[in-house]
């Protein structure tokens, strides 16, 4: 095996200059293009003008008279001597227009949207692979990483030390090693061997601090990456084509090598590919790069792409880098219109005829080609080298894409041509240099401007995808086209990039120290993420419920529930069960007007229902319940119940009637019979003094009493469940639950009158309003809360109470949320871990922001709109967490939801005897409705927990309102009879 020799080694850091390949000769300075070269007598005809007029719009938007597009044709106008024609033809042929590069950048935007969908993925040349880096470094990036870069040729090892002082001066060591020829086309194995005896010697001549040494791989070739850590070669390309490493996974090849060279401190944590380097190269904490060309050997790019979009993963959340591979851009001939016969002739002496058409346009290892076929052509046509030998010209690879670079300029350029040509044994006059170098111009233009085509079409990408008018982005720009000729092809590139995208504005960035850099960086970063998601998930896991703690709680609840209706245990017992006296759902048959009330939910309401043969008609108007009113004495309360009641009535016209009343009363009570139900305790905000204990029905007619209010009649006091129940009842007799998942949460069902203990009477079946808001509140849920619920807990008005509720409703979940936000800060996790003063004020996370964010593809600016709202200055990669922790208390309110539920199924199931059972769950409030998963994920979970049950799920769109009307008709019926 070929053991690396060392070529070169330096310490240095930022500041040092040209540093880059200082190896490859000498280091260029960056040049303003000179004034053209003397043209060619009366034949010339100018490809590239000083300010590149072949790309500019045409006065009257590109068209000449005769209404063709021809920026061709302009150029035929400035030819005129027959002795160019065929230098004109060649010329012209590399040149192309405006609106062929629109075209190209609509077949490049068609093919990456080919390539990122899961459906079409395969069929597209445009690969767009993810990368799994979903961040682009934030400047906190620290500590001593290795690199090693398979570059063409040679391998390039690094030592990286970074500061985390926002990646201003890293300290950069590097090496590197010549590939022999032998290795880059034996054994795959070989060649990994090859670069662990780089790494080995590498190490060898540094003090490295620390072990294990976490190292970043540069890999420039087409990888479906599986994760940061794993990506399987597709395809060699750039002349590497070792044995037995397509298909396999380069990290573990590399991986193998290294330990079998001994070196067993070095852990390969992450593989990127070269454009990846370039991205990160190029970012810094105040300055994300979101786009790298790379534009050396061959071409490629990549972009922060939004992960919704990139389909062949899983992840939604945010950006990810995708790696357009766009090299292989042509390949199902959508490029065939622009090539040359020069193009084809390279694509047919290349290693891989009809494959990376696009980079065979672009990439340096083609250029140098491109040029010589076009010079065998015209010494053909005797336009060049008229009396000259030109065997030499014959051999593959005798003019290099460094030497095209350097004839293109000016003069200096006209004298290298000279040289070149010379070497090659030809005599070329003053006309065949000039000649050449506008075939090189012609050449390095068109690479430019295709170049520029792609990134269009990317950036159009970008745009679109984001939603924006108008974007702009920095794009780091590497490799030796760009770097050689920055001022050339960097201004084509960016000139004709801004005809294709105008929207768009673009800063070119050079990604100084190469590749490298940006590896180490990522390298840093996958090392902070993963250090970040293990400590986000150990965090977060005593909020994640397996199916086991799901199913200990259905088998807890199922035991409270017996408890509950137990004649000797129900007093003790938490989750109460209490009888409402209720006995049946509606039959359709009940008829009259009412009034209702509804109070105890987001909104106090009073309405005027009418139920009739026909269906039902309905009223209603919204009032506010004023903290100070929830919150004082039960006179006040009950006073402000009847002013709502008595302007009601006014407004539609019924003091003059006496209408009987249905009430729902959303809390917890004793019912004594229909119109009798007295308050065991408040929930949910309320505290008003003086009731508990209390027939609320008993309070109500006191305060019509104080207002003088003669004609009010309550028939039936029902819980929201109850009504809720009631109200999908009569549109479905299946309904036989009633499910309310809103400020707070409770269910009803019904239950066997002789499993009813608390109630005399065997037959029938009685709706039993459970009341499990209070599930927990003797500790049987111990294992379950967190310590966040803990903290929740602690500051509301009834601590220690409705410890189930605080789990899943409304009231609770923002709460929640928030109080892990504040954690996360705690531990350096989130907003950089700087104090938040608006995070730390109570209730400011309300649950509705939770709907919101979850919302499937909202972007992440939106997310992080609502939090700058919330005065909380959140990045990109902070929204991602904050949606993730949104995610996580909702997913676990809905499981643990859907446990209660299927206790409830399954009882019911078990109480009538059936091996399977159908039923409908009547649902209303504004959690359940309005978040975007929370329906799905109570549903879900309730088919794994009870798997003999098929519940359909009916939300409520009339609120219990409807359902109190409906149990006053059957009161009023009742009492008829
Ligand atoms: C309403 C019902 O639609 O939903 C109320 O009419 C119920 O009775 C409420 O209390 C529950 O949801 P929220 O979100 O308003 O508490
Ligand atoms: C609270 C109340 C309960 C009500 C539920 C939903 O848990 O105690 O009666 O049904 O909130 O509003």
């Amino acid at each position: 095996m070929a053991s690396p020799s060392r070529r070169h080694s330096r310490r240095h850091s930022r500041s040092q200059p040209g540093r880059w390949r200082e190896d490859m000769g000498r280091a260029r300075q960056c040049q303003r293009p000179s004034p053209a070269a003397p043209e060619d007598g009366p034949h010339t005809l100018v490809v590239i003008g000083r300010r590149f007029p072949l790309y500019s719009r045409l006065p009257g938007g590109s068209r000449d008279a005769e209404g063709s597009s021809s920026l061709a044709h302009q150029l035929g106008n400035q030819d005129d001597g027959p002795a160019c024609a065929p230098m004109q033809r060649a010329l012209l042929s590399l040149t192309i227009p405006l609106e062929m590069l629109q075209l190209v950048k609509s077949r490049m935007m068609e093919a990456m949207l080919k390539g990122l969908s899961r459906e079409t993925h395969a069929q597209s040349c445009v690969q767009m692979l993810p990368t799994f880096i979903c961040s682009t470094p934030d400047g906190t990036e620290k500590g001593n990483l290795l690199v090693v870069e398979l570059c063409q040729k040679h391998v390039r090892t690094l030592w990286v030390k970074l500061l985390g002082d926002g990646n201003h001066s890293p300290e950069i060591m590097y090496k590197i090693f010549d590939v022999p020829e032998s290795v880059m086309q034996g054994k795959g194995e070989e060649l990994f061997g090859f670069i662990a005896q780089c790494v080995r010697q590498f190490l060898s001549g540094i003090d490295s601090p620390q072990t294990p040494i976490p190292l970043g791989f540069v890999f420039p070739f087409s990888c479906k990456q599986k994760k940061l850590d794993e990506a399987e070669l597709i395809s060699w390309s750039k002349g590497f084509c070792c044995s037995d490493v397509e298909g396999k996974d380069v990290v573990q090849l590399l991986q193998k090598a290294i330990n079998s060279q001994e070196i067993y401190n070095v852990d390969v944590v992450a593989l990127l590919n070269d454009t990846v380097g370039t991205i990160m190269t190029c970012s810094s904490g105040d300055k994300p790069c979101e786009i790298a060309l790379v534009v050396d050997t061959g071409t490629n790019s990549c972009f922060m792409a939004e992960a919704q979009l990139v389909e062949m993963v899983e992840e939604t959340s945010g950006r990810m880098c995708v790696n357009t591979e766009w090299g292989s851009f042509g390949e199902d001939g959508s490029l065939n219109d622009i090539l040359t016969p020069y193009d084809q002739r390279v694509d047919q002496e290349s290693c891989d005829p009809g494959l990376k058409r696009f980079e065979k346009l672009v990439g340096g290892l083609y250029l140098g080609e491109i040029v010589r076929h076009v010079l065998i052509s015209l010494t053909a046509e005797k336009a060049l080298f008229v009396g000259s030998n030109v065997t030499s010209l014959r051999t593959k690879d005798v003019i290099r894409t460094e030497q095209v670079l350097d004839i293109i300029d000016g003069e200096d350029g006209m004298e290298t041509a000279r040289k070149i040509l010379e070497a090659l044994g030809l005599s070329p006059s003053e006309r065949d240099c000039c000649r050449v170098q506008q075939v090189c111009r012609a050449v390095v233009s068109r690479a430019a401007a295709l170049c520029a085509a792609g990134l269009a079409a990317i950036l159009t990408h970008m745009r679109q995808a984001r939603d924006l008018d108008q974007l702009s982005v920095n794009v780091g720009v590497e490799g030796q086209l760009y770097q050689r000729q920055p001022s050339r092809f960097g201004e084509i590139l960016q000139s004709v990039t801004g005809l294709l995208a105008p929207e768009c504005t673009t800063t070119l960035l050079h990604a100084v120290d190469g590749t490298g850099r940006g590896a180490a960086m990522v390298t840093a970063v996958a090392l902070r993420l993963a250090a970040q998601r293990r400590e986000v998930d150990q965090l977060l896991a005593p909020l994640r419920l397996s199916y086991d703690d799901l199913k200990h709680v259905q088998a807890l609840m199922r035991q409270e529930m017996e408890l509950g209706l137990g004649r000797d245990t129900h007093a003790n017992a938490c989750v109460r069960m209490l009888p409402t006296y209720v006995c049946a759902t509606p039959d359709g048959k009940e008829q009259g007007e009412f009034l209702a009330l509804d109070l105890g939910g987001t909104n106090f309401r009073v309405l005027v229902v009418h139920v009739g043969k026909e269906g039902i008609r309905m009223a209603s108007e919204i009032y506010v319940i004023p903290t100070t009113a929830m919150t004082g004495t039960g006179e006040a309360l009950f006073d402000h119940i009847m002013e709502c009641i008595i302007d009601f009535q006014q407004k539609q016209d019924l003091m003059a009637q006496v209408l009987p009343l249905g009430f729902t009363f959303s809390f917890p009570c004793q019912q004594l019979g229909l119109d009798k139900a007295v308050l065991l305790n408040w929930t949910k905000g309320f505290n008003a003094s003086g009731c508990v204990g209390e027939d609320v029905v008993r309070l109500l007619r006191e305060a019509a009493q104080r207002k003088e209010h003669l004609g009010l009649k309550v028939v039936a006091v029902i819980n929201d469940t109850v009504g809720t129940m009631m109200s999908c009842g009569y549109d479905d007799p299946n309904c036989e639950i009633g499910l309310i998942v809103g400020t707070g949460s409770n269910a009803c069902y019904m239950e066997e009158m002789r499993n009813v203990g608390t109630v005399e009477g065997e037959q029938g079946r009685m709706c039993i309003n459970m009341e499990w808001g209070a599930f927990g509140d003797n500790g049987c849920l111990g294992s379950i809360f967190t310590t966040f619920d803990e903290l929740v807990d602690e500051k509301t008005i009834n601590a220690g109470k409705q410890r189930f509720e605080k789990l899943i409703s409304g009231m609770y979940l923002g709460e929640i949320v928030r109080h892990i936000l504040v954690a996360m800060v705690e531990k350096q996790l989130l907003f950089h871990g700087k104090p938040c003063s608006s995070l730390m004020e109570r209730n400011i996370f309300q649950t509705k922001f939770l709907s919101t964010i979850e919302v499937d593809g909202l972007a992440l600016r939106q997310v992080q709109g609502i939090l700058q709202d919330l005065g909380i200055q959140a990045s990109f990669e902070d929204s991602v967490l904050v949606r993730k922790v949104c995610h996580t208390v909702s997913l676990r309110a809905a499981q643990l939801c859907a446990a209660g539920l299927a206790a409830v199924v399954e009882k019911m199931r078990e109480n009538r005897g059936l091996d399977k059972m159908a039923v409908t769950v009547g649902v209303d409030g504004t959690l359940y409705k309005l978040h975007p998963c929370f329906s799905q994920n109570v549903q879900e979970t309730l088919r794994e927990l009870a798997p003999n049950c098929n519940v359909t799920f009916l939300q409520s769109e009339d609120g219990s309102g409807k359902g109190a009307a409906l149990v006053a008709a059957v009161a009023c019926r009742g009492a008829e009879l």
